[in-house]
């Protein structure tokens, strides 16, 4: 508990929380969980789920404003999607297989795995997959078309109309601007009045895979209280920017540095200033398992969040490098409780300690937290136990 009012510092999470939140537990309640009982809101009530996001919509008093969302909680953007799984939504085998793989998340997709001829027969196969099939607590996504195709807004009447009570977000890919996430938002607040569904309930997840979207990632990461992710499309984007290389996550040839650190840094950046998570995208060569590692490794030691997989091999992979390790999750604990003791009365009620050969403070116990969040949020148990010094 920190001194700001009114704010607590939430241990699963990391960051200040309002003092309703409530903990680790709610990384793993699952979203359509979060308004229990939610009365069906009939055509333009615009009645809201009172438990859903916070407001971080800048607008107010307008109509587009009233077209939009309510407030939700932090923790509903933060479960752990440490493994994201690609399926494509025209192909019933993997959309069968897809429900019994341990990934955090699936995303259902209606854009580049699935061919023009077969976009519309995809979109009923989607609805399907949601409605009739055990995705065991995974977070369900469907990958609409973008924008500027024909699509998308077919895309999300049929799968939203047909299967929103069983849709954790809608993944919005090629974002170029904040309009873009508030056109998508402001229609599925219309589907969601007009099917009675909780109004809000809904996520996006905003994929930056251009040099527009990537300058205007700001605007696009505080465009909607609906935005729980921004996630880095790494195929469009090279191409978007002619990139010298057809290897995607792969350094082009002939460039001494890290050509992915920029992009990846300013997507972190913006998707921490607005409280989201912070995705990967894809690592095509799904043979080669070192590689897909080292590309995954790079993004979880910058910070984060997970990592889209495109084979149950990856999948293993993912999970293991979203989380810490066993030794940092251990050590984390350990700092968390050894300031617990030494700011209190009984432990001297110090600002800072010694812990081993180490020296803590609270800036040690923020970075605890993190790694402790992380920790709990995968299920890890401690194997050390803190001792007050004699
Ligand atoms: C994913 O959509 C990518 O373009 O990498
Ligand atoms: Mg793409």
């Amino acid at each position: 508990m920190l001194a700001a009012p009114n704010l607590v510092w939430d241990v699963a999470i990391g960051q200040f929380t309002s003092a309703t939140h409530t903990g680790v537990a709610d990384l793993f309640r699952r979203r359509d969980a979060s308004c229990p009982g939610a009365p069906a809101v009939a055509e333009g009530s615009g009645a809201a789920c009172p438990n859903q996001r916070r407001n971080n919509w800048k607008v107010t008093g307008s109509e587009m404003t009233a077209a939009m969302t309510a407030p939700s909680t932090p923790t509903d953007r933060l479960r752990p999607r440490r493994s994201c799984l690609a399926v494509p939504g025209s192909n019933p085998r993997f959309l069968e297989k897809a429900q019994g793989l341990p990934a955090d998340q699936v995303f259902l997709d209606l854009e580049d795995s699935v061919a023009p001829l077969v976009k519309q027969s995809a979109r009923q196969m989607v609805v399907d997959a949601l409605n009739n099939g055990d995705w065991g607590g995974k977070i369900r996504v469907v990958r609409v078309n973008d924008w500027t195709t024909q699509w998308t807004y077919r895309d999300v009447a049929t799968v939203v109309e047909g299967a929103g009570a069983s849709l954790d977000c809608v993944m919005l890919p090629k974002v170029a601007d904040d309009v873009q996430v508030k056109a998508l938002d402001m229609l599925l607040t219309q589907i969601e009045k007009t099917m009675g569904l909780p109004v809000g309930r809904i996520g996006i997840e905003a994929q930056i895979e251009n040099a527009r979207g990537l300058l205007n990632v700001d605007a696009i990461a505080a465009a909607s209280p609906r935005l729980e992710t921004i996630v880095f499309g790494p195929a469009d984007f090279m191409a978007s920017i002619n990139m010298k290389s057809l290897v995607v996550g792969e350094q082009p040839p002939g460039y001494p540095a890290d050509a992915y650190h920029y992009i990846l840094m300013r997507i972190l950046m913006a998707a921490r200033a607005n409280d989201l998570q912070a995705i990967d995208g894809p690592y095509l060569q799904i043979r080669n398992a070192d590689g897909f590692r080292q590309v995954a490794r790079r993004a979880a030691a910058l910070g984060y969040d997970g990592k889209w997989v495109l084979h149950p091999d990856q999948i293993a992979a993912a999970n293991e490098i979203f989380s810490p390790s066993q030794e940092d999750y251990d050590h984390a604990e350990l700092i968390l409780d050894a300031c617990e003791w030494f700011t209190s009365e009984a432990g001297g009620a110090k600002g800072s300690a010694m812990l081993g050969d180490e020296m803590i403070d609270e800036a040690s116990r923020k970075m605890a937290l993190v790694i402790a969040g992380k920790g709990r949020a995968a299920r890890l148990q401690r194997t050390s136990k803190f001792e007050p010094p004699e």
